[in-house]
């Protein structure tokens, strides 16, 4: 089955380390790929044509952090915050006794419902943590239904120490290096931890990842979000493919973050590249300082955007949303933040394969209802995704 994606009035194509920018042009599918890419006059014919009337396309949006796996919601916290409770993180504890409690069923319609809210604003490729379960079972199950949905998974039992085990932090590292890890393995790509104050250390944050490295797994880090702290250096320092939230940070981790960084976007496999992923969706939910993107930028790093949606310190699940933010409140420029949140999300799950538009890539699309890319952070909040190419199909 191919699609003629034609009559597009601006293309975004992230064949480089820029937006790559063309006018006139149009795309190919055959099945998931993209096949064909160029001036609108010379495409080839296929199967169906999408005449998208010189709207703007762009590839997918690349969510590479998201708490998609619980049950219930925290609105009185959120609220209790908007009136001035400061963020801690110990939330967290509420979500995994709902989680713990919620059914298989619940728990799969509630991830199903936000990945298809995604779905709908043009999110195409979505990493789902587990993180709300805590022990050997509830980490188990909520992988499992997150694999139904998608192949970015992320076991995430390191959030925090839960109520339990509150006495005794190394021995539920040992749990979670050990059994967890093990029932947790079978569905999850990477592992994840948040070292921070409030949750796990610099030595218990290493043995952790070093044992889901052992076992296989990618690595990822929560790192310097509620302060300053050890988590970007223990990225760098393990070769994980992504710190996230990167909001304290000192000149020593800029300069280590940067000198991961690479030129060019290599096949998975050859990434060596730490990205620092920054979450504007939390620093707005918690009404915290937003991470300094300028800063990072002009230093060469490499810079994803995600929602990190989660009940406690971001329910959003919206990228455009996203964007809005960081061109506002973090001194990125629209064409930086859109490569962000497409190329960036995809460097931070180090997929060659996604959040580009080009020959061989999968054929993950999005149509604007508007004429450029710089609407989306031009006209916040309005609903600006008219059409999404998901593997070739149309949704
Ligand atoms: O990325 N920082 C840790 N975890 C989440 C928040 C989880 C929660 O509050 O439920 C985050 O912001
Ligand atoms: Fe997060």
């Amino acid at each position: 089955m191919s699609v003629l994606v034609t009559n597009i009035g601006e293309l975004v194509t992230n064949s480089d380390r820029r937006l790559g920018l063309a006018r006139d042009m149009a795309v190919v599918t055959e099945n998931d790929r993209i096949a064909w890419v160029g001036p609108a006059g010379r495409a080839p014919a296929a199967d169906s044509v999408l005449d998208v009337d010189g709207a703007a396309v762009l590839p997918g949006f690349v969510d590479s952090h998201a708490h998609l796996a619980f049950a219930g919601d925290r609105a009185a916290e959120f609220a209790a915050r908007m009136a001035g409770e400061p963020y801690t993180g110990g939330g967290i504890r509420t979500t995994v006794g709902a989680t713990r409690a919620a059914s298989d069923a619940d728990l799969r319609r509630n991830v199903t419902r936000l990945v298809t809210e995604m779905r709908r604003q043009g999110t195409t490729t979505v990493e789902i943590k587990s993180g709300y379960g805590l022990n050997v079972d509830d980490e188990a199950r909520s992988l499992r239904i997150a694999a139904e949905l998608t192949s970015e998974t992320t076991f995430l039992g390191a959030h925090v120490v839960p109520a339990e085990h509150a006495g005794d932090p190394w021995k539920y590292v040992g749990l979670v290096t050990g059994p967890m890890l093990a029932a947790a393995r079978p569905y999850a790509r990477w592992i994840d931890v948040f070292c921070e104050r409030g949750a796990f250390d610099e030595d218990q944050s290493r043995t952790i990842l070093a044992a889901g490295q052992a076992a296989g797994l990618g690595l990822r880090v929560h790192g310097n979000q509620l302060g300053p702290g050890p988590g970007v250096r223990l990225a760098v320092e393990m070769g994980a493919a992504s710190v996230d939230h990167c909001t304290h940070l000192d000149d020593a981790d800029v300069d280590a973050l940067a000198s991961t960084a690479m030129d060019c976007m290599c096949a998975e496999g050859g990434h060596s590249t730490t990205v620092a992923t920054l979450l504007p969706g939390a620093e707005f939910s918690t009404r915290s300082p937003y991470p300094d993107a300028r800063r990072l930028l002009d230093a060469g790093v490499t810079v994803a955007l995600a929602t990190d949606c989660n009940p406690g310190s971001s329910y959003t699940s919206s990228m455009p949303f996203c964007i809005a933010l960081a061109v506002r409140e973090m001194r990125m420029t629209p064409a930086e933040a859109v490569w962000a949140a497409t190329a960036g999300g995809a460097h931070a799950l180090r997929r060659g394969d996604v959040g580009r538009i080009t020959v061989g890539a999968r054929a993950d699309l999005i149509v604007l209802d508007a004429p450029s890319h710089l609407h989306l952070a031009y006209r916040p909040g309005v609903p600006l995704i008219r059409s999404v190419l998901h593997n070739g199909v149309l949704q």
